[in-house]
């Protein structure tokens, strides 16, 4: 007897939920930051990185739309329509032409405002969530497409990996080099830094010094991760945005220094900040230096992570 095989079975289909997602966060391994464009985003050329620190979201079928939380900044997060995952999942269903209708959780590990693109994180996370639930069917490159009107950073979130970002970041091409493991030691901080505010604080810098400095190039960076020496890539990595960040919170240097004195082959500003990261040799350097800073008292918490992730998926 031969099988019936509809046109239809193909199709992808709705899923019967719950959908597990996990994502990474981010850090800047090179973070290049160019002149203000006329659209309020700066140009960058930036490298990617995901780090082992995730956020969960959990989607379910529901006839409406809704977020509950718990973890890291529960209380804080308004989780009402400028939340960034409720923005997400109403932009994919708008997309798709289907009602957004979604019971939404999301378990927080990554730090609200950290630098650590956190909010890009869910919202990717919930694009992958959605478009599974609701059997959409629509492919990265897609929902990158999605994401991108979102928020710079989630369009990496959904790769994951290191990658090559330019535009505003949300240009992302992957870095394809031979699989290396990476040990971070994350210096969180208390309370979040604005990015928009940072950004300002180095266009107020910049205006000082006039003429800015050119757009800065990953190469240098790129040609340090294909050596696959901890010593080469301490040597490259770097962020424009760390003279702004440490304006704004001077208290970062103290941060950096302890970092430094704790044994890291070097630490910068992840990202737009607070959050501080350094490079260890190994997993067990790393953790030396986690415990040597969290005795220092100079941040919140310190933890290890590994790098490269991949990126938000299902699980
Ligand atoms: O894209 P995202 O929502 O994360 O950006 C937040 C803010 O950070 C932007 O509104 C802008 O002020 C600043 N930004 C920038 N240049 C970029 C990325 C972000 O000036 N490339």
């Amino acid at each position: 007897m031969t099988e019936a095989w509809g046109p239809d079975d193909d199709e992808p289909r709705p899923h019967s939920g719950p959908v597990r997602v996990r994502v990474p966060a981010k850090i800047n391994l090179h973070l290049g930051v160019g002149p203000l464009r006329p659209d309020g985003y700066h140009e960058l050329n930036t490298v990617y990185h995901a780090i082992s620190l995730f956020d969960e979201i959990t989607a379910r079928h529901g006839d409406t739309l809704t977020l509950t939380m718990e973890g890291e900044g529960t209380g804080e997060l308004a989780l009402d329509e400028t939340n960034l995952i409720i923005r997400a999942a109403r932009a994919l269903a708008a997309r798709a032409r289907v009602p957004a209708y979604a019971r939404l959780h999301l378990r927080k590990s990554i730090p609200l405002a950290g630098g650590l693109a956190g909010g890009s994180a869910d919202a990717a996370a919930t694009l992958i969530a959605c478009d599974l639930l609701w059997g959409l069917g629509l492919g990265r490159d897609e929902l990158a497409d999605v994401g991108a009107q979102l928020g710079s950073d989630v369009p990496f979130l959904l790769y994951g990996g290191t990658a090559l970002g330019t535009g505003h970041g949300e240009a992302v091409s992957p870095i394809l080099a031979r699989p290396t493991t990476w040990h971070w030691v994350v210096a969180i901080a208390d309370g979040g830094l604005s990015t928009p505010a940072v950004y300002r604080e180095l266009d107020t810098l910049r205006d000082s010094s006039w003429p800015p400095a050119p757009l800065d190039s990953a190469d240098r960076l790129m040609a340090a991760l294909r050596q696959r020496d901890p010593e080469v890539l301490a040597a490259a990595l770097g962020n424009d945005l760390q003279p702004a960040a440490l304006a704004l919170r001077p208290q970062l240097a103290d941060v950096l220094k302890a970092g430094t004195e704790a044994g890291a082959l070097t630490g910068l500003v992840s990202g737009s900040g607070p959050t501080c990261v350094f490079l260890a040799a190994t997993a067990a350097h790393a953790q030396e230096i986690a415990g040597r800073l969290t005795a220092a008292g100079v941040c919140r918490a310190a933890v290890t992570a590994r790098g490269p992730q991949p990126g938000a998926r299902v699980i």
